[in-house]
């Protein structure tokens, strides 16, 4: 028998081990909402919220309807609360809207704040003077001995195959790594697509894991149809992993690069560069290019996101089934 952690009020009753990662682009509010109806905590990035010139802040506008739609779900499902929502922020230096981002995000009182891309003290300080807690996701032990000594409360272990910037580490590695010494919070995100990939997630060590490419593939999703369809469609195979585009190693659909006439087995030696390219010669990371972990093979279909979540429950009852009569 698993026996449970003891985490933040805030990560408790989870109706399974699982918390939506923030996708940039696709997750947009109804997304979100869909995935806390659903009982797992759902997420966007901050900078999913672009304003258009001269028009009103979208980010309150996003935090307004999330929080009041939540309300009013449980204020109607007493019995089956919505999960509580995260806020992405991107701490990397080229984010010019964070100190802003930081201040609406308190403002709105957001309940579970994820920081990627560098940690930093103010901005868990900013989540702790809202009552909430700050997640900080890493691809190494040393960085996450950084985030926690900089006051982040838990840990997002970014293993290999994960979609977007995943991280070129074995979550065996990683998690025993980071469990000798650490004992709150812990995600673990590197295709963590089914039911059973969250058994082994907490087998490892980890208390949720962390599922991101599976909601691509949902009617909520901000995400072009044939994103949508290419993701049902492709296996761990068709997942290609290049910093050419951002600067830093992701995972890519290989049909994405074919769509917009690359040769993903031809690709030109990776762009030697420290900083994010936003424009240029080459199609746009995450717009054109699209993201993908190892896990899609699971991906049967585009539905709900519910239909996510239902599934994940359906083989992680199953998966502790078999486990016990295993053991
Ligand atoms: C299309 C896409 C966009 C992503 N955008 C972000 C982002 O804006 N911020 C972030 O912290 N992680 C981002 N990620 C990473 C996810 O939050 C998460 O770590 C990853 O999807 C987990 O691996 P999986 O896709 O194999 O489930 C993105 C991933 C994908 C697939």
């Amino acid at each position: 028998m698993l026996k449970a952690r003891t985490l933040p009020t805030v990560l408790q009753d989870m109706r399974i081990p699982a918390v939506a990662a923030p996708l940039f682009i696709v997750s947009c509010p109804d997304l979100v909402i869909a995935q806390c109806k659903a009982g797992i905590i759902g997420s966007f990035p901050a900078l999913n919220a672009r304003d258009e010139p001269g028009g009103p802040v979208l980010l309150e506008i996003w935090l307004k309807k999330i929080t009041e739609e939540l309300d009013r779900h449980n204020q109607a499902n007493p019995d089956r609360p919505a999960a509580p929502f995260a806020v992405n922020q991107i701490v990397h230096r080229s984010n010019d809207r964070l100190e802003r981002d930081v201040e609406i995000c308190a403002k709105w009182k957001v309940p579970v704040w994820i920081t990627s891309m560098g940690a930093r003290v103010e901005v868990n300080d900013a989540a702790h003077s809202c009552g909430g807690i700050a997640l900080h996701d890493v691809i190494n032990n040393t960085y996450a001995k950084k985030a926690v000594g900089k006051g982040a409360d838990g840990l997002i272990a970014v293993a290999a195959g994960a979609g977007g910037h995943g991280g070129p580490q074995s979550p065996f590695a990683l998690v025993r790594e980071i469990r000798e010494w650490f004992d709150g919070p812990l995600l673990l995100a590197g295709a963590v697509s089914t039911g059973e990939a969250l058994l082994a997630a907490r087998v490892l060590g980890a208390d949720f894991g962390y599922v991101g490419s599976p909601f691509v593939a949902t009617n909520e999703a901000n995400a072009d149809p044939v994103y949508k369809e290419m993701m049902v469609k492709a296996a761990a195979e068709d997942v290609l992993t290049s910093s050419l585009f951002t600067g830093h190693p992701a995972n890519y659909l290989k049909g994405s690069l074919t769509r917009v006439g690359l040769d993903p087995d031809n690709l030109p030696p990776d762009w030697d560069v420290s900083v994010m390219p936003d424009d240029g010669p080459l199609p746009k990371a995450w717009r054109e290019i699209w993201g993908a972990g190892q896990g899609i093979g699971a991906i049967k279909s585009v539905g709900p996101a519910a239909a996510v979540v239902d599934r994940l429950e359906r083989e992680y009852r199953d998966a502790c089934e078999r486990m016990r009569e295993i053991i």
